[in-house]
């Protein structure tokens, strides 16, 4: 047998210009398996035959990590080449279909990586996506090569009863030596990066549904044999997806079987093989013992977004890899509307709403003002595992959810309809999309601007959007100014305008009434919503019948992805604050009062000019929002909750986290002070919720009676109370839901009080079998408030436990990632300990883990803000990383870029 060893060839730079069709088309694959965890025999055997758009050139075959055995062309042997990792087939025929038989073995116990074909907990899973499959064997690893597959499994039936793979199962049985099989054909031809195949000690949950079109499938969710108690809500969110997608957009279910495997260790969230998702435990395993309202309501849409990417992804699919947010995007766009479509009431839209926004601000905003920033259409990269970034993802939905505010939602669903009709079966471009949904709306806006339109695919960078108003009491008009302007990425200096959809309203100043919008030089009716389309890089528009000083309420429910700039008053916030009759708007405000709150406390010599902190008026806006009568509790966590110490830093051109830090724990506590009456009859409103459901109305009260436990215990801190932190104890203990045990347990964490060790130790020996829940355990105490440098030798003590395994994706990201990425106020420490730390775990991760190690070397991306100490201590950090020979080119990518200049 030959062995090969990958070449080490230099990281090449693959760009999006250069894209050019296959020289030869795949049509049927029959695959192999004989499942051994040391030692995998897989037989490929292909027909392919020559794409007659393209000169006649050699086949080249991508694999990594394979040990080639034999190579037949139409059963005889043949001469090939290896190089640079790929096979090279040069005498193949000219003409007509030819068959290709490609022996190899690989090591699925020894895959660390978890790309290719790996172990989890004694079974076999695998990820194919982006470019796994070349890991399983040589193949046309690109999406553009769509195959029928056939699939055989065969491995000892005692050890791996369950033999699962794309498709129907259409033949099983018994072999030699305690061996048995299983043969799986998939009806649709697909790519190969959502092949899969899954065998081990599974049990399953079972259901079968008809739909709406009178067809039967089946569905199932496969756990491992303790966790069937956990899958009846994953369960329940399959199966109104599939209600949702035949509703909302006419998409069937394609298969007789619908197929969802957890597995442990994986390093994204969930993956979309065709009939057959594979998900992290994270995303599928819950119960109201172990899981929080948010681990429900994620499980939600990520069982959506993987079933949704069946027709958005995998009828029709990406042509490359820089089209990736054509199915990413507009399948978080999917998912986003679907958890809003199954809220019962308006208001828990309005939340859902109001959460994405602050998850794309909060990591999108700051990746586009990086080293990172990148088109939602990249024009290159050099490792593509580095692209799922959250500009791929949540800006791509933003950008699909500003097409159907162009094209209104009924020309969005229109749209979607010409998408499929034309393009269904293929792999294709963003390009290609946009036409279809701006083609079956050729009156609309979408249309008329479509080329414009497109540059939110070309461009990176957010755009800022300045805003002024004028109004003129004696004419009754007013006049809103925008300018439009997107600071220089890398790569791209200059920027053309956007198509930029404002949806906008006016409210009275003094009378908090919405206004009727007559827009001037226009016949249509008043009406309370405009919707601003821009185009130009400074436009303005004007208002008729204005009876009184309006205050501007700009981009309502977040309608473009930018940043608007308007000098707004506090006396205007408040206003907005109290009347908007748009929610998004009305958080928005309270979030733009507390964050120029803490500006003026970071910038000023605060304590001297009496600035520190929120103001009375803030302060008494925050009051009245929490014991507001009608208001939802979800939402008024949302507005009572301080915006994160990273949203805060992104608005500094110079930022020290220390002092973000600590004048945000300042306000923290003010409010929790200052309000320490309110907060507990908030409590005492919203602790009793009867018998546990994971929907919005209890799980918002829930989450605002967490939050109100957690001020009471942090205003306890300073008065050296103990009552309330007892009662959180208390609560901990009783508790029959995770969402309220663990709340408690985070108020006396966080907060730093003794009774937070026993609790710890409690939570711990309480849940030492489930491996989620400990998760949660790591997580807090890694992420926990500094007080004083405490956090980074608890993490280095956490790394020793017996508990910790590094080679966990989930179980690294609970403890390295929540420190280092999502506690800036610990991690960012005068002594530079912290960035010595992350050194030491990228590298770590790196010779384990290339993909998550990247993830967790972003951590370090905006150092160039950062003030001394830090940002030299941070630069020294990098270049130690960077300075070691054999990184994977993934932490290759990501520190090169954040050094270079
Ligand atoms: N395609 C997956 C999703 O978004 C994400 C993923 C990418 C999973 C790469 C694994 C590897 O649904
Ligand atoms: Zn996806």
């Amino acid at each position: 047998m030959l062995l090969l060893r990958d070449a080490n060839t230099p990281a090449a730079v693959i760009r999006r210009e250069d894209y050019s069709a296959p020289a030869f088309w795949i049509d049927t694959v029959h695959l192999s398996f004989d499942l051994d965890a040391a030692k995998t025999r897989v037989l490929n055997k292909m027909t392919l035959r020559r794409n007659p758009d393209v000169p006649a050139q050699a086949l080249r075959l991508d694999g990594d990590e394979l040990n080639l055995a034999r190579v037949l062309v139409n059963g005889a042997g043949t001469s090939f080449k290896l190089d640079a990792g790929q096979l090279v087939l040069e005498n193949l025929p000219l003409e007509g279909s030819f068959e290709l038989e490609i022996f190899t073995t690989c090591a699925p116990a020894k895959n660390t990586k978890l790309m290719g074909l790996y172990v989890s907990n004694d079974s076999f899973f695998t990820q194919c996506e982006a470019e796994g499959f070349r890991r399983i064997t040589y193949y046309l690893d690109r999406p553009d090569v769509m195959a029928s597959f056939t699939v055989t499994l065969r491995a000892d039936k005692a050890k791996y009863p369950v033999l699962l793979s794309n498709g129907n199962l259409t033949e099983q049985g018994d072999l030699e030596d305690g061996r048995h099989f299983a043969t799986w054909v998939d009806p649709h031809r697909k790519p190969c990066y959502l092949f899969a195949l899954v065998a081990g000690q599974l049990v399953c949950r079972e259901q079968r549904i008809t739909a709406r079109n009178g067809r039967e499938h089946l569905l199932q969710v496969y756990v491992r044999p303790g966790d069937m108690d956990k899958t009846e809500h994953a369960m329940a969110s399959l199966i109104n997806s599939v209600i949702w997608d035949e509703a909302r957009f006419g998409l069937a279910l394609d298969l007789e079987r619908f197929m969802i495997v957890a597995t442990s260790d994986f390093n994204m969230g969930a993956m979309e093989n065709k009939g057959l998702n594979v998900f992290n435990t994270k995303y599928v395993l819950a119960n109201q013992a172990t899981a929080t309202d948010i681990d429900f309501a994620n499980i939600e849409s990520v069982v959506g977004h993987e079933y949704f990417h069946n027709w958005t992804g995998n009828r029709i699919t990406c042509r490359d890899w820089f089209q990736l947010s054509l199915k990413e995007g507009l399948t978080v766009f999917r998912d986003q509307e679907f958890s809003m479509d199954l809220c019962a009431e308006p208001s828990a839209r309005a939340v859902k709403r109001i959460e994405d926004v602050r998850v794309l601000r909060t990591n999108q905003f700051p990746e586009d003002a990086g080293p990172m920033a990148h088109p939602v259409r990249p024009d290159s990269y050099i490792e593509i595992n580095n692209f799922y970034t959250v500009t791929i993802y949540e800006k791509g939905a933003e950008v699909v959810r500003m097409m159907q505010t162009l094209v209104g939602r009924a020309g969005f669903a229109k749209g979607m309809t010409l998408y499929f009709a034309r393009h269904d079966g293929s792999a294709v471009t963003c390009d290609d999309f946009a036409q279809a949904i701006a083609d079956a709306n050729p009156d609309s806006a979408l249309s008329k601007l479509l080329p414009q339109f497109k540059r939110w695919y070309s461009q990176a960078g957010t755009p800022r959007l300045a805003t002024t108003t004028h109004y003129d009491a004696a004419a009754q008009t007013c006049t809103l100014s925008f300018a439009q302007s997107c600071p220089a990425t890398p790569g791209q200096e200059a920027k053309e305008p956007f198509v930029i959809p404002v949806s906008l309203g006016l409210v009275g100043a003094s009378s908090g009434a919405a206004l009727p919008l007559q827009l001037q030089g226009s016949s249509a009716a008043a009406s309370d919503s405009h919707l601003f389309v821009m185009t130009q890089a400074a436009e303005s528009i004007t208002f008729e019948n204005v009876l009184e000083e309006p205050v501007p309420s700009i981009l309502r429910g977040f309608s473009a992805p930018v940043i608007v700039d308007f000098e707004y008053t506090d006396a205007q916030l408040l206003t907005l604050l109290a009347n908007d009759p748009d929610p998004f708007n009305r958080w928005e405000a309270s979030q733009r009062l507390a964050l120029r709150c803490a500006i003026a406390s970071i910038a000023a010599d605060a304590v001297t000019t009496g600035t520190e902190g929120l103001d009375d008026a803030t302060i008494a806006a925050m009051r009245s929002v929490l014991r507001h009568p009608t208001l939802d509790a979800a939402f008024k966590e949302l507005v009572l909750t301080l915006p994160s110490e990273s949203y805060i830093a992104e608005q500094l051109d110079l930022v020290d986290p220390q002092r973000i830090h600590a004048v945000r724990e300042a306000m923290r506590e003010q409010l929790a002070s200052e309000l320490a009456a309110d907060w507990q009859w908030a409590y005492e409103a919203h602790c009793q919720n009867g018998g546990y459901r994971p929907d919005t109305l209890s799980s918002g009260r829930r989450a605002l009676a967490g939050l109100a436990l957690s001020m009471l215990c942090l205003a306890a801190r300073r008065s050296g109370d103990t009552v309330w932190p007892g009662k959180a104890y208390q609560r901990f203990k009783d508790a029959d839901n995770m969402t309220d045990r663990f709340n408690a347990l985070s108020a006396l964490v966080h907060t730093g009080h003794a009774l937070a060790t026993p609790a710890l130790a409690r939570f711990h020996s309480l849940f030492k079998a489930e491996e989620l829940v400990l998760d949660k355990w790591f997580a807090l105490q890694a992420g926990c408030t500094d007080r004083g440098g405490q956090v980074l030798p608890a993490v280095r003590q956490l790394l020793k436990h017996p508990d910790f395994n590094i080679r966990n994706p989930n179980r690294a990201r609970s403890v390295i990632f929540s420190y280092c990425s999502a506690n800036p106020g610990a991690f960012h420490r005068t002594d530079a300990a912290g960035y010595v730390f992350w050194a030491d775990q990228v590298l770590a991760l790196d010779a384990i883990n290339p993909q998550v190690a990247a993830r967790l070397a972003r951590a370090l991306d905006r150092w160039k803000k950062l003030v001394e100490p830090y940002r030299n201590a941070a630069c020294e950090a990098l270049k130690r990383v960077a300075a070691k020979s054999d990184l994977s080119n993934d932490v290759r990518e990501v520190v090169s870029r954040a050094l270079a200049d």
